[in-house]
């Protein structure tokens, strides 16, 4: 526990902590009991305070090629002023905001804004649809939204304002905050409000409130096994303490030298803990760029490394495979040399991607932190020290200090080198989730009732000789797609809402870029014609773009177990083009037989 105590020394405590972890309520962990500090303050003031006001926080950089630096100090008026402007609004501490903004300072500034007065966000990807966002907003019971009119995406500006207006119409929201970003028409409703009217004229002074150091900080959602999405809950303390600590400790990030750069989107976790609490906390100087690494351009992302001399870039294997994809004379016409770590996260890292990374992008020495983690974890919870003797391309290697992981059996025994089991944390962190969001048995049953007083990831993964992690992927029927999480259960339920489908059942098939692919399988309703394309779109209006299946095909009957389990592996055999594995189980075997007929004539 010293060692946590001394992390948490990382932050500015109003009120210092009494006990550093109350474990007395397992699962529900309190950490630094009545501490009290404020997070904005602790990411923003408190470095304008000590002298910094004048060292930039963003390089701001939009995909049209505006950009924008926003130093601390302005950093804290605009925050100020947001905060100010939220209260005026009615939001006190503990209500809710929801935030579904492109990566511009706005959405950075509104968290922080949220952060201040205790009011926790939740940010839901641009990407997501508008009945997506709306089940969020009703699951958290948000007061306030927070949108943008448009966003630019590939070159274009697209509407985001009409989608939010879709998702919100009879819903109990009191207000929308707009930020103009793209010019796009939009229509004002009585409750919507653009934000420069609403935040430009705002003082900037506002004085922070301490809040208790289990204060509820944010909502995050995220795909589990079932159809509906769990809001994943964090608080302020042990949260900003491991954030700060891992992004200090992984990156070996250097304030006032480094130039750090996280591609994630703020709408992720990722986002959250590396572009706003953890190198905010950190005083970092980071890039933040709004568009795609392709637009105007494949060279994008190197060209902004070049400008800005970014030192630390921490990206995701799906990218470094598309970059792969485009050739590694790209990044070869740009001057990449301030680049000295490099990191990955949200999926294993292919050793051949691992290897380009580092030749092409890290002139073959710069270590890559292969960062393991989650939206539950908060954090970092496994990664290799960059200061690593021997990186391993594919593994995540070693929990980082002051965390504790194990590879177990089923009956939770702890697996010998070689063999494959469960990731487990079987000892409670400080930026572990608080909960789902008013659904305690969802909590418990998910993570806490597999293994007795353990954490379950949901991961496979396996020890190697020297005792180092190597992870295997999920192990439940979470799909990974180009790091993003999608329930095999959500894709399935956005394809049976469509009257053109009876039946559905949904895998995640092997991609060489994405990582995974989505595959459905669908019994037509009736005699109807289906149309492919029609069920992509289908599901891209219900969840997503991201949600949208690679590939669907229409079957006469899915393979299920006498007690009518669908047996998504032998799908995954058909997805993938594989020989089928035991069809022992089967209710009826005769299925695979008319099933791969199907499939093989709509190849
Ligand atoms: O399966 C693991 C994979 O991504 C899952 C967590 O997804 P999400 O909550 O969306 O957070 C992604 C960003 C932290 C994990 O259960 N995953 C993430 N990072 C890695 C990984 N798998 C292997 N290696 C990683 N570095």
């Amino acid at each position: 526990m010293d060692f946590w105590a001394e992390q948490a020394q990382r932050l500015h405590w109003d009120v210092r902590w009494s006990e550093v972890l109350d474990w007395s309520g397992a699962p529900y962990a309190k950490w630094f009991t009545g501490g009290r500090l404020n997070v904005a303050r602790n990411c923003v003031d408190r470095h304008v305070e000590a002298g910094f006001g004048d060292q930039v926080a963003i390089h701001w950089v939009g995909e049209p090629g505006d950009s924008r630096d926003i130093t601390y100090a302005q950093l804290r008026d605009e925050v100020c002023r947001a905060a100010n402007a939220l209260v005026s609004l009615g939001v006190r501490a503990g209500d809710r905001v929801a935030i579904q903004l492109p990566m511009i300072p706005e959405a950075i500034v509104a968290m922080l804004a949220c952060a201040r007065l205790g009011a926790p966000h939740s940010v839901v990807f641009g990407g997501f649809s508008p009945s997506a966002l709306r089940s969020r907003v009703d699951d958290a019971e948000a007061k306030v939204v927070i949108t943008a009119d448009g966003q630019y995406r590939r070159g274009k500006a697209v509407p985001v304002k009409a989608g939010v207006d879709e998702a919100l119409a009879g819903s109990a929201v009191e207000k929308v905050v707009v930020v103009r970003r793209t010019g796009t028409p939009v229509s004002m409703g009585e409750r919507d409000v653009w934000w420069h009217e609403l935040v430009d004229p705002q003082p900037t002074e506002h004085t922070a409130e301490a809040f208790d150091s289990e204060h509820p900080l944010f909502i995050l959602y995220t795909s589990g096994t079932t159809g509906k999405p769990k809001g994943i809950l964090h608080t302020s303390g042990g949260y900003l303490t491991q954030v700060a600590y891992t992004h200090a400790a992984v990156f070996d990030h250097r304030p006032g030298e480094d130039v750090y750069w996280c591609t994630a989107d703020i709408g992720w976790i990722t986002g959250h803990s590396y572009i706003v609490y953890g190198p905010l906390a950190n005083r970092a100087t980071q890039v933040v760029y709004e568009g795609t690494p392709n637009t105007p351009h494949e060279g994008r992302h190197w060209e902004i490394i070049q400008r800005y001399g970014v030192s630390i870039y921490y990206t995701a294997p799906t990218l470094i495979r598309t970059f792969m994809k485009w050739g590694e004379d790209i990044p070869a016409r740009y001057d990449l040399s301030s680049l000295r770590v490099l990191g990955s996260v949200g999926e294993p890292i292919n050793p051949e991607a691992w290897r380009w990374y580092r030749e092409h992008i890290g002139a073959g020495k710069a270590p890559i932190v292969d960062t393991w983690w989650q939206t539950e974890t908060g954090a970092i919870m496994i990664a290799p020290s960059p200061g690593s003797a021997e990186f391993k391309p594919g593994s995540a290697q070693t929990p980082v200090p002051g965390i504790s992981a194990v590879v177990v059996d089923d009956a939770g025994k702890e697996v010998a080198p070689g063999e494959s089991g469960y990731l487990v944390l079987d000892q409670p962190w400080p930026s572990m989730l608080r909960g789902v969001w008013g659904d305690d048995a969802r909590f418990r049953e998910t993570y806490w009732s597999r293994f007795a007083g353990a954490y379950f990831a949901g991961d496979g993964a396996r020890y190697d000789a020297d005792g180092d992690i190597w992870l295997l992927g999920r192990v439940d029927d979470v799909m990974n797609v180009s790091g993003h999480r999608i329930s095999t259960a959500e894709v399935e339920s956005a394809l049976v809402s469509h009257p053109a489908v009876a039946e559905a059942a949904v895998v995640g098939a092997a991609d060489p870029t994405t990582g995974q692919g989505i595959v459905a399988f669908v019994i037509p309703r009736g005699v109807a014609e289906v149309s492919v394309q029609e069920l992509r779109e289908h599901v891209a209006r219900e969840i997503g773009p991201i949600a949208k299946p690679r590939q669907i095909m229409v079957v006469p009957e899915l393979p299920k177990t006498r007690s009518g389990k669908i047996m998504r592996r032998l799908l995954r055999d058909v997805a993938e083009n594989r020989e089928i594995g035991d069809v022992t189980t089967l209710a009826d075997s005769s299925v695979m037989a008319h099933l791969k007929a199907g499939v093989s004539s709509q190849r």
